[in-house]
């Protein structure tokens, strides 16, 4: 079993008969879903899911997860979902999978979100090892460009790995990918993204996350927020 199973399935074992679940997008997320649905086929754990993308609802309706329309709900026990960066202080950055809306709400909705992640993604502060993503309106991009560049941002649209393609989100968002410089504070960060006219949602997660369970050797070890 890699790490990422690893914590996946230590996540899985911690949910209880009745929950709803928020599901997670990326390949760690991946693990939590189909060991999620085994406890359901093989333990008859009774839970309801709904999902963070279309990719992970995909996910579940094959594993026979019962899935919930993300519109008819307002509230989760638990949201579980890997990251690709978190901070001693348990900011995230997340969002290599992009479709960070429904992600965020889902954080936001749950009254716990599990953070999965080995520790090769722990980091001293966000942006270390990735740029930032930021998905905006389409018909904004250039002027969201301009306003971060003047505070430092470099960067430039997501493209697919199509020749000339670009990265469109679930909803029609563009994606710009912006590093900032290494000091700037990922709660001020936040705070620029949160307050700039044309950003849809940005990849900082900052004081959501309740607890990171994270792989170190062959245990898992459970960070609190
Ligand atoms: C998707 C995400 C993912 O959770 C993040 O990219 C980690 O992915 P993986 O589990 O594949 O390492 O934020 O938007």
């Amino acid at each position: 079993m890699n790490d990422k199973e690893r914590v996946a399935h230590y996540a899985a074992q911690k949910i209880k008969d009745g929950m709803l679940v928020g599901l997670g997008t990326g390949s760690t997320a991946n693990y939590f879903i189909e060991e999620l649905a085994r406890r359901r086929s093989e333990d008859g754990l009774c839970v309801r899911v709904v999902s963070s993308s279309v990719v992970s609802a995909v996910k579940a309706q094959s594993l026979q997860l019962p899935l919930l329309g993300f519109e008819s709900i307002n509230h989760i026990d638990v949201y579980v979902d890997g990251a690709d960066e978190v901070t001693p202080d348990l900011t995230l950055l997340k969002g290599r999978g992009f479709d960070l809306v429904r992600e965020k709400l889902l954080a936001r909705a749950a009254d716990e979100f599990w953070v999965l992640i080995d520790s090769s993604k722990r980091v001293d502060y966000i942006g270390a090892n990735y740029a930032i993503p930021i998905e905006v309106m389409p018909f904004a991009w250039q002027m969201v460009k301009h306003t971060l560049e003047l505070l430092g941002g470099r960067g430039n649209l997501r493209q697919t790995t199509h020749k000339d393609g670009l990265v469109v989100s679930s909803y029609g968002s563009l994606v710009l990918d912006m590093t900032f410089e290494s000091g700037l504070d990922s709660q001020v960060l936040n705070n620029l993204l949160n307050n700039t006219p044309g950003v849809v949602e940005h990849g900082i997660f900052h004081n959501l996350a309740t607890a990171v369970l994270c792989t170190v050797d062959d245990d898992v070890v459970e960070q609190l927020a």
